[in-house]
């Protein structure tokens, strides 16, 4: 039997590598703490989740749903999109819902890219723009994501023959891996660089509503011309702790809504029924207070690691949005070394910022959604630690 040459491309998936180092060190006796996947650990609101119990026994949702969803859970998006960024879209060729933000990035990139074409795609970033574009035969071209650049995209440095070929550009804000921001200049910036080279804008917007300190995240939709030339995926599983349910959605630009409807339609058959019902109530009656409670989980989270880490001798700023800590590694430290250090002498779980590209090197990634207690035994590890030299 032969496999097709594609997945001799794909990257090994990076927290696959990791569960097994945990598995490892936890068959040596280890207790493991681990900061690796971006999950939530906090459950599901009850509202959410008894509007499965409610609908889990009603006949017609057993049955295959449509691939553009329930129109009430259509209206429901555009509903939220309205009240949260005073958008307003059709529902019938302007919304889309999604089974989860993963499968529609990985979808999008089939709609667009044909063999040789190219793909901007961000890095450090989220894998699946570039494992996107490998499945549909073209290119990823890197835009670095810098430190001192707001881990924000240098447009002007695309070289203008790359630009031609690229038949779309992928931005995720607030950013994952690294907290990084969007600006209204970048988006502006966008929309003009689309439109000068015809290049679709996709922009993932998973962590728009897991902010800090008073920080509240744009839509890159809310940008003048941006209905022209893009699209903005969503996701319910970080915003109300969903990620097990598997829903999300898209918006935007109709011909994108289409040609993603048209592919998903040929390859998946949508999202079941009760968890759209779930999705609904999740979008129409999560309450602000429910909301600020959960962040605020997350924001105490985050001040202690970023206490502990600094102490290290880490360099962090504070995120104010998304639910990783991004620290860069003492000189002279790779990601993987730094990783492997605090596995081995505290069994405290990391993810080297390699996994994330070639310009994640140099920092490690700490997720925000490993329980309270957990936090502080993992923290009370590293704490007064301080990194010396790297291993030669
Ligand atoms: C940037 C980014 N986009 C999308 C996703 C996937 O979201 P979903 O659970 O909706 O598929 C993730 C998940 O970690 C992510 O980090």
């Amino acid at each position: 039997m032969e496999l097709a040459n594609r997945l001799d491309k794909l990257p090994p998936y990076l927290f696959l590598e990791i569960s097994r180092k945990i598995q490892a060190k936890r068959a040596e006796g280890a207790d493991v703490v681990s900061f690796g996947i971006g999950d939530p650990d906090i459950p599901t609101p009850e509202h959410i989740v008894g509007e499965l119990k409610r609908t889990a026994g009603d006949p017609p949702n057993h049955r295959y749903p449509e691939s553009d969803g329930l129109p009430e859970l259509r209206a429901a998006i555009a509903g939220w999109y309205q009240r949260r960024f005073g958008l307003s879209f059709d529902t019938g060729k302007e919304v889309l819902p999604l089974i989860g933000a993963k499968e529609g990035i990985g979808h999008m990139a089939l709609c667009l890219l044909d063999p040789g074409d190219v793909a901007l795609v961000p890095d450090p970033g989220y894998p699946v723009y570039g494992v996107g574009t490998m499945f549909a035969g073209a290119k990823s071209y890197t835009m670095p994501l810098r430190e001192e650049n707001g881990w924000r995209p240098d447009l002007s440095a695309i070289p203008s023959d790359i630009a031609r070929k690229a038949k779309v550009m992928w931005l995720n804000y607030p950013n994952n891996p690294t907290g990084g921001l969007a600006t209204e200049e970048l988006f502006r910036e966008a929309v003009d660089f689309a439109k000068t080279y015809n290049v679709a804008i996709c922009h993932d917007a998973a962590y728009s509503e897991v902010t800090f300190d008073g920080y509240v995240a744009p839509s890159f939709m809310q940008t003048p011309g941006a209905m022209d030339v893009g699209i903005e995926f969503h996701s319910l599983s970080k915003t109300y702790n969903m990620t097990g349910w598997r829903i999300g959605m898209a918006v935007g630009n109709a011909t994108l809504i289409d040609a993603l409807l048209r592919v998903k339609s040929n390859l998946d058959s949508g999202i079941p029924q009760a968890v759209q019902y779930m999705g609904i109530q999740a979008l129409e009656q999560t309450t602000d207070e429910w909301m600020a409670a959960n962040n605020d989980v997350y924001r105490r989270r985050r001040d202690r690691m970023v206490e502990v880490l600094s102490g290290m001798g880490l360099s962090i700023t504070a995120p104010k949005a998304g639910l990783y800590v991004w620290a860069r590694c003492p000189a002279g430290w790779t990601s993987a070394a730094l990783a492997t250090e605090l596995l081995e002498k505290h069994a405290v779980v990391v993810t080297p910022g390699r996994g994330y590209g070639e310009y994640g090197e140099g920092y490690i990634r700490l997720s925000l959604t490993t329980p309270d207690d957990r936090v502080e035994e993992g923290l009370r590890r590293l704490e007064g630690s301080r990194l010396g030299a790297p291993p030669a």
